[in-house]
């Protein structure tokens, strides 16, 4: 069965711990693996697609996908077919004759469900309007790092409680075991549904949620501090509207004051000093965001290791 990772909950516990797990080992030893060359019928293209713009996700997808022995095929916003003149499951049925993987930023989580189901090649969900769960991993990966586990850990997220990132935060928390607060303003937060699978993740974990507008009872002894832009990609024309809407929630000195004195600092980035994050709080001592930007480069590697090889790749196909 072709396993693909759209959702942070599309790989549970276990199996989240696992590719955790190979990421610290890959990043000890980054030319371990190579699965997209090791055998000659392997595939080694990756199909990289952005429909938004990029540096990170770009940048280590290529790096990972080269030093797994593959190449990354880089798509960029508005250079291929699909979504004008080609429907997303037509470009699946095609894609999944050539490469090895899908790796895909689009808006619409729907897209990538529909690319999901129309592919037999994984599918990565490299950040979309929902979700984005190949952040969260290099996120884990960086606190396991620096607290040496995950579980039990209070991980707070303020500002936007309604974008891609306050979602994934919930989700993935959950699933290692976390203890998740996610503040913002009335009318910002998470949706019901989110709320309720991360809850779910947490009963099985020991985990827990608390989705709140106080931001003194959310901050109060985390130990990690995470934020985001207030203004997410598409979201451009309500930037004066959005820097307003969130001041009260930014991570800055008072966050900090209020959080555990060992906490860490983290930010997907990119960053905006001043607004969502404070030029002392990303810049001072407890920010790990370096680490956490490197981190993708070796917990998406082995993302991509972890789903090649659980999914049963069929062979290309033959012509008659
Ligand atoms: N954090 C992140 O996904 O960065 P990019 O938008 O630069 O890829
Ligand atoms: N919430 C941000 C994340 C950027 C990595 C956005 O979607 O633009």
């Amino acid at each position: 069965m072709t396993r693909h990772f759209l959702v942070d909950t599309d790989l549970n516990p276990q199996e989240q711990a696992e590719v955790l797990d190979l990421a610290a080992h890959l990043k000890k030893l980054p030319y371990d693996k190579s699965t997209f060359a090791a055998d000659g019928a392997a595939r080694k293209t990756v199909a990289v697609i952005f429909d938004k713009t990029s540096t990170r996700t770009r940048v280590s997808f290529a790096a990972g996908i080269a030093e797994l022995g593959g190449n990354a095929l880089i798509v960029n916003p508005g250079e291929a077919q699909i979504g004008h003149k080609e429907s997303v499951a037509d470009t699946a049925k095609v894609l999944e004759r050539m490469v090895s993987t899908i790796v895909w930023r689009t808006y619409e989580q729907a897209g990538l469900e529909e690319m999901a189901a129309n592919s037999s090649v994984p599918v990565i969900n490299a950040l979309s309007d929902d979700y984005h769960p190949c952040q969260l991993l290099a996120d884990l990966l960086t606190i396991k790092e620096h607290k040496g586990h995950l579980a039990g850990l209070t991980m707070t997220y303020m500002g936007d409680g309604a974008n891609n990132m306050a979602n994934s935060y919930l989700l993935a928390g959950a699933t290692a075991g976390m203890h998740v607060r996610i503040t913002g303003p009335e009318g910002y937060l998470p949706p019901a549904d989110v709320v309720a699978a991360a809850k779910d993740r947490a009963e099985l974990t020991g985990g827990s949620v608390l989705v709140t507008t106080d931001f003194d009872a959310a901050a109060s002894g985390a130990d990690v501090l995470v934020t985001d832009t207030w203004v997410s990609m598409g979201q451009e024309e309500e930037k004066a509207q959005r820097m307003e809407l969130f001041k009260e929630y930014a991570l800055n000195e008072d966050a900090l004051a209020k959080a555990d004195p060992a906490a860490i600092v983290l930010h997907c980035l990119p960053a905006y000093r001043g607004y969502e994050i404070s030029a002392s709080a990303i810049d001072g001592p407890q920010s790990v965001v370096w680490d956490e930007a490197e981190n993708r480069l070796h917990a998406q590697k082995a993302l991509m290791v972890w789903l090649v090889e659980k999914s049963a790749q069929e062979p290309l196909r033959e012509t008659a």
